[in-house]
């Protein structure tokens, strides 16, 4: 079995959903920000405001690639992640990618209060705009989970069923969308 990535909009899951499933599995759990963190001793939004999104996202696409040659863990990506080819190439080819779906309305109110993500520090509409762009990128998952109006069992219980988990934690093939 490769590994389970997580792609999706900011607030629709990704992390928690991923430590949920990666304990179900009994896999190691990876969160693409986090090893961000631990490289660089900066937070997301400290590596934004001082050296830029640039250096953000150079730094992610080391870590994606470093990831990517691993196996049996699960990865959630950063929103921004799959937008770069190399990043989606380097993570589908040895894994298995779903995409963690959730409507504007179900991010903002998860997410809009906190200041962890530079990205929606702008108004309504830039947001929107942003959540508009990028739903054709996640669409090209191997299959999507909507997550707006389920808990976390549910969503991690729906991908399981999905990938055709049987009892030995083996699977008999992923349903595609
Ligand atoms: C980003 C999403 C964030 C983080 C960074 C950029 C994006 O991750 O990687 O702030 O471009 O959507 P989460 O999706 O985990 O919030």
């Amino acid at each position: 079995m490769r590994n389970i990535v997580l792609i999706g909009f900011m607030g629709t899951g990704k992390s928690t959903v991923g430590k949920r499933l990666a304990q179900s599995l009994a896999w190691d759990f990876v969160d693409t920000d986090c090893e961000i963190g631990e490289v660089t001793n900066l937070s997301v939004t400290e590596i934004f405001r001082r050296h830029g999104e640039t250096r953000f996202r150079s730094e992610e696409r080391i870590v994606v690639a470093r990831l990517s040659q691993q196996e049996q863990i699960v990865i959630a990506t950063g929103g921004g992640t799959v937008l770069n080819p190399l990043n989606w190439e380097a993570l589908a080819q040895n894994g298995i990618v779903i995409a963690l779906h959730a409507s504007l309305e179900a991010i903002i109110s998860r997410i809009g209060h906190k200041t962890d993500r530079p990205l929606l520090k702008g108004s309504k509409e830039a947001i929107e705009k942003l959540w508009s762009e990028r739903q054709e990128c996640y669409a090209q998952a191997d299959f999507t989970v909507d997550t707006t109006e389920k808990n976390i069992d549910e969503v991690v219980n729906e991908i399981l069923a999905r990938l055709g988990r049987r009892n030995n934690n083996e699977f008999s093939g992923v349903a595609k969308d």
